[in-house]
């Protein structure tokens, strides 16, 4: 078997697992195995039609073509694309792009419903002007675009929120350009697939068990800041201030440092980032007098602008902080 067929098998394994029983095995498996599961909510189809023009099968008159990308057409359901947007926090201030967007209903139902503004790219030139149809319709044509256009050959960096039902492996193909192009705090929503190793924020089962499959997966991922590399501060200490510098290493939303005080030693704990905002702590390894330091704040490129709480006992004082990138490593992605 070449290397393509065995693609094609393993693409087309894929495809029927969204029919299958063993798709939800599938996922429960690789949620395990990966600890990746941080809330999952579950709606229930209420069997109400969303009606005409998305219906479970416009578009598909058009689809022929399709099959020759790398991912075929197969529209989101509508309960879907609703549960997508509320996940994505879709708003009439977010600007959307549905990356491969069939029929164009994420980016329509956005506008319509919401107030979002956006626009879907294709390489399918049916469905894209089906999409513009579409829009006319539903009278949103002035606050969306439809484009024919390949999605790796697309500007995102207008983007509030993406959206993507793709292929894993399109996915993964995918992911430094979404980290290239997106500011930090965009929300990237994916329909049925992960992206690897890149940990979601979040997770939605959605039951659709009235319609021809079993359940849809929904992944929410807020873009993060990018924060590696050495990180220098002062800071006003009970004996005198002093200069702190951290060095921090990234993947993706996950991150972890080294602290270095010309004075003591600190263990660094509960790194979090979202979006732009970090927030850290620093516990000295002195026992006396314990101090703690538990620092947020907000990245801007090579600075970060926040407080410090430093604690000393019972004692707790606040100060401004200011932190400046000296060096920057760029993490593989
Ligand atoms: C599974 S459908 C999703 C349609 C829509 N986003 C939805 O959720 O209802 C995927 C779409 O991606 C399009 N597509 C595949 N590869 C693409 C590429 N490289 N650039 C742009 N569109 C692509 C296909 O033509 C198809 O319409």
């Amino acid at each position: 078997m070449g290397v393509k067929s065995a693609q094609t098998n393993l693409q087309n394994r894929i495809i029927n697992r969204r029919h299958s029983p063993e798709r939800s095995v599938f996922f429960l498996a690789l949620l395990a195995g990966t600890a990746l599961v941080v809330a999952t909510v579950s709606y229930r189809a209420n069997g109400q039609d969303f009606g005409t023009p998305f219906t479970q099968d416009s578009g598909t008159e058009f689809a022929g073509g399709s099959e020759k990308f790398e991912v075929g057409y197969e529209p989101t359901p509508m309960l879907v694309v609703k549960a997508m947007l509320k996940l994505a926090s879709v708003g009439p201030n977010d600007f959307l792009i549905d990356l491969g967007s069939g029929d164009g209903r994420i980016v329509i139902t956005a506008a319509k419903d919401l107030g979002a503004r956006g626009f879907g790219v294709d390489l399918n030139q049916k469905l894209v002007e089906l999409s513009r149809q579409y829009a006319k319709e539903k009278g949103v044509a002035h606050r969306v675009s439809f484009y024919v256009k390949d999605l790796f050959k697309t500007n995102l960096t207008k983007a509030d929120v993406v959206t993507v039902y793709l292929h894993p492996e399109v996915n993964l193909k995918l992911r430094p350009k979404l980290w290239s192009d997106l500011r930090p705090g965009t929300r990237i929503v994916s329909h049925d697939y992960h992206m690897g190793d890149w940990r979601p924020d979040q997770i939605v089962t959605i039951d659709i068990a009235r319609l021809d499959r079993y359940e849809s997966i929904l992944y929410l991922w807020i873009m993060p800041a990018k924060i590696s590399g050495r990180w220098e501060w002062r800071m006003p200490m009970p004996d005198g201030e002093q200069s702190y510098g951290v060095e921090f290493n990234q993947h993706f939303q996950d991150i972890g440092g080294v602290v270095r005080n010309e004075k003591g030693k600190w263990r660094l704990l509960d790194a979090t980032l979202r979006g732009d905002w970090i927030a850290f702590s620093l516990i000295s390894e002195a026992r006396h007098p314990m101090i703690r330091q538990d620092y947020e704040g907000h990245v801007k490129g090579n600075v970060i602008e926040g407080a410090v709480t430093l604690s000393c006992g019972v004692k707790k004082t606040k100060f401004a902080w200011r932190a400046s990138r000296k060096a920057a490593v760029h993490p593989s992605i």
